[in-house]
């Protein structure tokens, strides 16, 4: 586990939080290396923000590995990030557990081959009764994915229990979503300023927080840059910042 002791008092993290963990390739490119030796090292950093922030008090964390859109990348990145997959589902899954962390790999699974499906399923059967923090990988997921196969669920039952379509709500799709709870922070790491089909959904209220540094360099003192600007953001959804500064005074008393 990494050290936590000169992370100052004052950082509080928030519930959910959710990575865009990019610029893997450029990192390895800038090196004169191969662009899945910067995967490799991103794996690295996986491992580093798991540890940080569970000890750190986030109950749960979504992070992008591999888009819906990541097939069209050249089938020799591709295979590559599988192997890696399974490489770091089958070294991890013990220290997961042992660290109380539930595993579940989010996103359409029945295109993944055959022994990374395995793995999945062993270890969110290993971490099932974890509940330090909950992890999401994603992994050809989508968000436009992830909210069509929530209407798709729910017309199902609807269909099925013949109920009414009018008594559907919002509530109704983000419980039928891979991931149904609402994101606090996200971040996007290597430069970008965009969602790439990430948690459109969930995402709809996060505080937004982008980085140049690329995802294998992303550290420590990243995480608390981000938690530092999380925690200076007046979350005001749609009220006035006195209706948010009296609602906080009538729950402190
Ligand atoms: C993110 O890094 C990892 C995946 C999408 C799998 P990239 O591979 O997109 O890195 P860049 O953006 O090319 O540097
Ligand atoms: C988003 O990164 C997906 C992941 C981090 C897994 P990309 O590098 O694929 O995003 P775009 O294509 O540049 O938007
Ligand atoms: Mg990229």
């Amino acid at each position: 586990m990494s050290d936590i002791c000169d992370i100052p008092g004052s950082i509080t993290a928030p519930r959910h939080l959710a990575i865009i963990m990019d610029g893997n390739g450029r990192w390895a490119l800038s090196r004169g290396k191969q662009r899945v030796s910067g995967h490799r090292e991103g794996a690295n950093a996986v491992r580093r923000v798991i540890s940080l922030s569970a000890q750190l008090g986030v109950k749960e964390l979504t992070l992008f590995a591999f888009s819906s859109e990541n097939w069209k990348r050249p089938a020799l990145e591709v295979n590559a990030l599988m192997t890696l997959f399974v490489q770091a589902i089958k070294k991890e899954s013990k220290s997961l557990k042992e660290n109380g962390i539930k595993t579940c790999i989010v996103g359409d699974k029945t295109r993944f081959p055959a022994i990374l499906q395995d793995q999945i399923k062993k270890v969110e059967e290993l971490t099932k009764d974890c509940s330090v923090m909950k992890l999401n990988i994603a992994a050809n997921y989508g968000g436009r994915w992830d909210i069509l196969q929530a209407t798709q669920k729910l017309l199902k039952k609807c269909t099925e229990e013949n109920l009414n379509f009018n008594e559907l709500n919002e509530d109704s799709i983000s419980q039928n979503l891979s991931v149904p709870t609402d994101v606090d922070l996200l971040i996007r790491t290597g430069g970008e300023k965009r969602i790439s089909n990430f948690l459109m959904w969930q995402a709809a209220y996060a505080e937004l927080f982008f980085t140049d540094t690329l995802w294998p360099d992303f550290d420590k003192k990243d995480l608390i840059e981000a938690f530092t600007f999380f925690n200076s953001r007046e979350r005001r959804f749609g009220m006035t910042s006195a209706q948010v500064q009296n609602k906080e005074k009538d729950n402190a008393d």
